[in-house]
Order: structure tokens, then sequence, then C-alpha cells
């Protein structure tokens, strides 16, 4: 019986499920957006492997429709907070994710939103479209300089890292906040949380969605920034107290904002009041959407399923979690 790979989307970019496609079966969920409730799991029945998305949830209740076949979620994504690791620990299922691949492409993404959020880019275009600008004025479209300003990082591993050096280029001074990270570097001066808050010009979220870092940015936090500061986050949404941000935002306590994930995602029909805000960037979450960078996360995926299917361990497993399965599959002849 050839090996089954779950593969919950029919259309990802690059070759990585043709390279699935010559080893095993790949299953796949055929439809347009993403799998309702139960839809994966109607699928899993008999699956040596998945191949999800972030955002996918994968649960208990996927993990055991699988059934004991099953060795390993690769995700062609780099966050994992959707994932029940506990669930995945207890069945000896390996758990992967793609770090590394998408932090060049996410940070310039940071970067855009710094950018636009400083220079009001959207009002400014908004104005234009509309047919709004009518004559040059001195005091039309001003925003605030992003060379020369402080920028600090919460999270510096490896997008927080781009992102400082980014900044040097912009001739920005650089401090970061990072329990793992607490010395400095040529680049970037590590401090407190509150130092941060209180002397950063822009403050640029790099960190996972975990118990500890969710609302680690909410009303006291906001209060310690300047007025003239400037929030971005390409992190994960649960990390900024959104209706803190929003009051902050509305009496002008906070220059702007540049969002790029949201507390509820996607928004459909509904977007979240901070949309509607002259002086909040927000985008749907884009941080790694270039060609290449979402091509290399499916990649590296399939490197992950075929790794752990031909007895190795995975190359990139969720931090915290075994890189091999509690059950190695019996490496079979051109399972790699
Ligand atoms: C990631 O890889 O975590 C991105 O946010 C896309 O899910």
């Amino acid at each position: 019986m050839s090996m089954r790979v779950l593969v919950t989307r029919d259309e990802l970019p690059g070759s990585g499920v043709e390279r699935l496609a010559a080893v095993a079966e790949p299953v796949l969920w055929r439809g347009d957006g993403a799998p309702g409730p139960g839809e994966l799991a109607a699928l899993a029945a008999g699956a040596d492997a998945v191949l999800a998305l972030g955002g996918d949830p994968v649960d208990a209740a996927l993990l055991d429709a699988a059934g004991p076949s099953l060795r390993v979620v690769a995700l062609a994504s780099m966050g994992y907070d959707n994932v029940d690791r506990a669930a995945a620990a207890e069945r000896g299922v390996v758990l992967t994710h793609t770090p590394g691949v998408l932090a060049e492409t996410t940070a310039d993404l940071a970067f855009a939103l710094i950018l636009a959020a400083r220079r009001r880019l959207g009002p400014a275009g908004a104005s234009l479209a509309g047919g709004g600008w009518d004559v040059f004025r001195m005091h039309d479209y001003l925003g605030l300089d992003v060379h020369g300003a402080t920028l600090g990082l919460i999270g510096y591993g490896q997008i927080g890292r781009a992102v400082a050096r980014r900044a040097q280029g912009f001739g920005m001074r650089v401090l970061h906040h990072d329990p793992y990270s607490t010395s400095g570097d040529a680049v970037s001066t590590a401090t407190d949380l509150d130092t941060l808050l209180a002397r950063a010009d822009i403050v640029s979220l790099h960190v996972p969605l975990t118990d500890a870092t969710r609302h680690l940015v909410s009303t006291r936090e906001l209060a310690l920034m300047k007025p003239t500061a400037t929030l971005i986050s390409t992190a994960r949404g649960g990390v900024v107290d959104e209706d803190a941000l929003l009051r902050a935002v509305r009496e002008g306590r906070l220059h702007s904002a540049g969002l790029d994930v949201h507390e509820r995602e996607p928004m459909g029909a509904e977007p979240s009041p901070l949309a509607a805000e002259e002086a909040v960037v927000t985008l749907p979450h884009i941080g790694s959407a270039t060609h290449a960078t979402r091509a290399a996360m499916v990649d590296l995926a399939v490197d992950n399923i075929l790794d752990v299917l031909a007895g190795l361990p995975a190359r990139t497993a969720v931090p915290g979690t075994s890189a091999v399965p509690a059950t190695p599959r019996i490496p079979r002849a051109g399972a790699h």
C-alpha cells in the first residue's frame, strides 16, 4: 500500500506537491478558500502525513481521524499557534514548521508597514485617487521621518534581526527586548521591555503567539509609548490587544500603527474597526506572500515529510517537540 499524504489545499505554490506525488499518494482537499470543520478529518483516514497551512486547525480530532499511520504534520508556516502540540506529542506525531525561509520576506513587509504608517502613504494615496490633490501645500500629507528614528524590536529572532539589518540602512538606532537574547550585538542594544517602549519611535513585534505573549501590548504598554510612536506587527494578531490599540489611536495617544496580523482572521465583509482608522495601515496577513517565499515554505514542509517518512529526523521540528515519531515508519524503496 502506498503512503498517503493529506494536503489541505489543492493549489500550492512551487513544485513541492509534485515531489510528494512521486513517492506518495497526495489526498488533496479541493475547494475554494479553506476547509470547513470536519472536512479535513473526512479525508485524513490512513494518512501517513499531513501538509497543512498555519491557519488550519490541527487538533486531536484530525490526528485521530488519520489514525495510527500518521507520523508527521508539516506546516507550510512559521507560526504554529493553531496546532495542538500536546495532542501531537501524546500520539507520537512529529510537528514541523518553516523557520528561516520567510524571515527576509517578512522583514521586507515589516519595513513596508513602517514606511507606510510613518509617512501616511494610505491617506495620501487615497486623497489623490479620490480627486483631492488640488494644489501643493507645505502642510499637506506630513508624516514622521523613518531615517534616524529609534526602532524597538520586541523579539529578536530571525525576523527581528532581519528588520534590524534593514534599519541600519536608514541610520536608525535599534533596541531589542527578547528573553532569549539578552545581550546586544553590532546592530542592536538589548534592553528591558518598558525602556524599549518608552524610547522607541517605532515598536515592531516579532514574537510567536503563546500564553506568555497574548496581549503583550495592551493598555499599559501603549501608555508607555511616545504619542509620536508607531506600532508595527507582522507577528500574530493576539499579541496586540486591538481594543486597547483602537482606543489609543482614536484618542491620539499614538501616531500610527501598521498591522499585517489581526485578532480575527480572515475578516470577510466585516473588517476590524482599526482598518477604518486613517492612522492605521492594515493588510491581510501577507508577510510571507511572495512567489519565491511561499514556494520555499511548501518545499520545506515537503522536505520534512519526506525525511520523516524515510526514517530521518525532521529538518525543522516545532521548537520543544520531537523531530522523530514515536514509531518510525519503515523506509521503503523510493521513499526519498
Ligand atoms: C507564518 O508562516 O507564520 C505566516 O504568518 C503565514 O502563516
